[in-house]
């Protein structure tokens, strides 16, 4: 496994899910990992982290908190002196089809999934341009890239995302600071723990290798854009999705 010794890395979202999977991933490979998400609800994350003798803290920051995420990502700053890795993971669904859909519901999609990625990029662009070197990655979804029925908000959020890494990778680049996007298919997690038996069966014919992904397959990916392993990669989308979309 590449080593992330040294690295600094923010996690959002990191309370369960794909996001844990990733905060664990980059504290095994040696990196200090700040674990992101409301409340209380990332300290078991940061806690297993350090039981496995990596290093880690958490942090209770709603991602739509733009004042929240600033004073974060400055008390970061003041404790270790640089930020290498942002990873943008956190995100919700709220489902309905358009005719239904709620203003309310669109918003707090928007907010949290698209909204959320450029209020954490601008807070840690500064110091990644200052350092000339960073890596930013950002959770999409294969929603984002071929749309789904009852998804109208979250498609345009992952959708959004991509664009906005795309135009953010020409801005940075200069500066040795890569920006890419990891857009997963249909994940385990309590995400899709709602979807219905027979829906998950409708899902698993589209999907070539034939089965769900695991937090693990995405967090496998991330860890490697964030490395320096990927230093010439920056603008692209990683599908991890089991073939569903090429
Ligand atoms: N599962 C899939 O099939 C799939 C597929 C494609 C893309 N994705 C994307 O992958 C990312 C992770 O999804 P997941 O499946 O792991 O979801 P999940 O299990 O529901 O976890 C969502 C994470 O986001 C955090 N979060 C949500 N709203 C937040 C807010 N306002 N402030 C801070 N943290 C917040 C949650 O933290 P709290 O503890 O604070 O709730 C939690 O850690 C999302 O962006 C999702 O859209 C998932």
């Amino acid at each position: 496994m590449t080593s992330l010794s040294g690295k600094i890395a923010i996690v959002t979202g990191a309370s369960r899910g794909i996001g844990r999977s990733v905060a664990e991933q980059l504290g095994a490979a040696g990196a200090t990992v700040v674990c992101v998400a409301r409340g209380e609800n990332a300290a078991l994350t940061a806690t297993a982290i350090r039981e496995s003798g990596g290093q880690a803290e958490s942090h209770g920051v709603d991602v739509t908190d733009a004042a929240g995420v600033e004073t974060l990502v400055a008390g970061v700053l003041e404790r270790h002196g640089r930020i290498d890795i942002l990873v943008s993971n956190a995100g919700i669904a709220r489902d309905q089809l358009m005719l239904r859909m709620k203003r309310a519901d669109w918003d707090e999609v928007i907010a949290t999934n698209l909204t959320a990625a450029f209020t954490w990029c601008q807070a840690v662009l500064k110091p990644m341009i200052r350092q000339r070197t960073g890596r930013i990655v950002a959770i999409s979804s294969v929603v984002g890239q071929m749309g789904n029925a009852g998804q109208a908000n979250y498609a345009a959020s992952k959708a959004g995302l991509i664009g906005f890494c795309k135009a953010l990778a020409r801005e940075v680049a200069s500066r040795q600071v890569t920006v890419n996007v990891v857009a997963p298919g249909l994940i385990a997690t309590d995400m899709t723990r709602t979807i219905t038996a027979s829906a998950k069966g409708d899902w698993s014919t589209q999907i070539p290798l034939g089965r769900m992904g695991t937090p693990e397959d995405v967090a496998a990916a991330v860890r490697f854009l964030a490395s320096d392993e990927a230093s010439y990669i920056t603008g692209q989308v990683l599908a991890v999705n089991g073939g569903m979309y090429m």
